[in-house]
């Protein structure tokens, strides 16, 4: 089962960074990737005192009119002037392996720009020789739409081009039309693209909503969603409907098998894809022996209630449900999500990042959250985010996106300029330089985690097996290596906790997430504290 060397996309931690809110270079208040390498040392220098992150994963950079901020791409090949160039993008790169650090850059595959050069030639004319690389349909009789497809975004899925008298489709903006997968040509030249870049040196791809690729051949109606809220906005047909047809068609996986062939002709890449599904649906995405996405991502943390339950279900029905080859990842938080210290606080997010940081599998760590950032505060006025203009100011993705907190300095030292989103107003008192110094602070214990797992057999690549606790508020389990054990044992209460682990789970507590316990556990009771975690290295 256990290859004999755990391939890095195995051992690592992924970090996240949204470029436009990391580090900006040039005082024009957005990030950029000289920026991401100015705080390399701060990623992982090889010592306890940075965060010892050994992936990150970049999110779009490519030439884009932003109208969905980088995932409306011009050019798959080359880096937005806002951002830097290719050259800057390759000293990332050459920086990045020199410290042992791999980059997965984003894949956005299943739609283009509006305004790049292939959809302009798509556009011009119906006989243009790129009309077919895009879905474009007739409208009805009646001159309705081809069919009842919503956007994400909101509003219907189609858009009439006066131009050339047809429809073209996009299940996002306007402004990111969508190519057509079927069409041969498309998967050649997108297939270049991976070349183009894995050539480049990155290590990996996260493919954007990859199971979107190919859309029903007839373009059937989807059924309605009988179970959607009330409370949803009026413009959000997406939401309204079941999405039988629209998306996960079984075609999509030779896609993906295809992805993996061309990875596959480099030494040791990765490809990840972001996918919504239920478990058996979602399962499927790892190909048969392996053949498919190394790690489809595992969103269900995101939308399982914080408890400890629940927490443990979810977790135990992922592994019962992965095949052999399958390895497991989590992700807690990511650029489209709210702040997970703001969905289940400040206190609880220390008791998820132990959770994320000790389950079996491949963590992914969204920028900022090693130091509990909340929900930016953005005013009504001031929204950006596409989503959040359409579907209402609450659906505003903006919040996951406020610039990354490094000192007390101006800005909280992100810009010398007027940072594109507001500055979280407590950056003063709570940012990366602060909590550096505070031996218990969040960032502390995320670094602790982070090397403590690096250099832990058992947390790397040990056997996962939940544990009985005896208290409904704690999750408690075990990861066992021939090298040693380690227990988990979490609170995710308020209320302290009496739990009592099973033998095989008794030792030495090597960290709490309030980082100020270390002890040999003697008895058979273990209090945990409130919203406490502890790791046990077990005798
Ligand atoms: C993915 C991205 C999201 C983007 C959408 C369209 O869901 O994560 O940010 O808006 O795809 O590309
Ligand atoms: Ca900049």
């Amino acid at each position: 089962m256990l290859t004999q060397r755990q391939p890095w996309w195995q051992k690592g931690v992924i970090y996240q960074i949204y470029p436009r809110s990391f580090m900006d270079s040039n005082a024009d208040g957005i990030g950029d990737l000289q920026g991401i390498l100015q705080k390399l040392d701060y990623l992982n220098d090889g010592t306890p005192d940075s965060l010892g992150v050994d992936v990150i994963w970049i999110s779009p950079f490519y030439p884009s009119p932003m109208a969905d901020f980088g995932y409306d791409v011009a050019d798959y090949c080359d880096v937005d002037p806002l951002f830097g160039d290719l050259a800057i993008f390759d000293r990332l790169v050459e920086e990045s392996h020199r410290r042992g650090i791999k980059i997965i850059i984003d894949y956005v595959p299943n739609h283009t720009s509006d305004r790049h050069p292939w959809f302009q030639e798509s556009r011009a004319s119906r006989s243009s020789p790129k009309r077919d690389w895009y879905l474009w349909r007739d409208a009805r009789p009646d001159g309705s739409m081809p069919n009842n497809w919503g956007s994400v975004f909101g509003g219907p899925a189609w858009t009439w081009d006066e131009g050339s008298g047809q429809f073209y489709f996009h299940q996002f903006l306007k402004e990111q039309p969508e190519l057509n997968w079927r069409n041969p040509e498309v998967r050649a030249a997108m297939q270049d693209v991976l070349h183009f870049w894995l050539r480049r040196g990155v290590d990996g791809f996260r493919m954007d909503v990859v199971a979107f690729l190919i859309k029903d051949a007839e373009l059937r109606d989807n059924p309605p969603n009988l179970n959607a809220p009330p409370s949803l906005h009026p413009g959000d047909l997406f939401g309204r409907q079941l999405h039988h047809y629209n998306e996960d068609q079984d075609e999509v996986q030779e896609l993906i098998r295809e992805f993996r062939r061309v990875l596959d002709q480099y030494e040791d890449r990765c490809a990840i894809g972001e996918l919504f599904y239920e478990l058996p649906r979602w399962v499927r995405y790892y190909g048969e022996n392996g053949n498919g996405l190394h790690l489809p991502f595992n969103f269900r943390l995101l939308h399982t209630p914080w408890q400890a339950d629940a927490i443990r279900q979810s977790v135990d029905e992922l592994e019962a449900v992965l095949p052999p080859f399958g390895w497991p990842n989590y992700v807690l938080g990511n650029h489209d999500q709210p702040r997970l210290a703001s969905r289940i606080g400040s206190a609880q997010a220390r008791v998820a990042a132990m959770l994320l940081l000790t389950l079996r599998g491949t963590p992914t760590l969204y920028y900022g959250d090693e130091l509990g950032m909340v929900n930016g505060v953005i005013p009504p006025d001031l929204v950006q985010d596409p989503q959040g203009l359409r579907l209402g100011a609450e659906r505003t993705r903006d919040v996951a996106r406020t610039p990354m907190l490094w000192t007390a300095g101006v800005q909280a030292g992100f810009t010398t300029g007027d940072p594109w989103l507001p500055v979280a107003a407590d950056y003063t008192t709570n940012n990366a330089t602060v909590q550096s110094q505070d031996p218990r602070s969040m960032l502390s214990l995320v670094r602790k985690l982070l090397w403590l797992r690096q250099r832990s057999p058992a947390l790397l690549e040990g056997t996962y097996r939940s544990l009985p606790s005896g208290s409904e508020a704690c999750f408690a389990y075990l990861r066992s290596h021939p090298s040693g054990d380690y227990a988990v044992a979490l609170n995710f209460s308020a209320q302290e906790q009496h739990i009592a682990l099973p033998a095989a789970a008794k030792g030495h507590v090597i960290l709490s997430t309030h980082l100020d316990r270390e002890e040999e556990l003697s008895g058979k009771d273990l209090l945990l504290r409130a919203n406490e975690g502890l790791l046990i290295k077990v005798r």
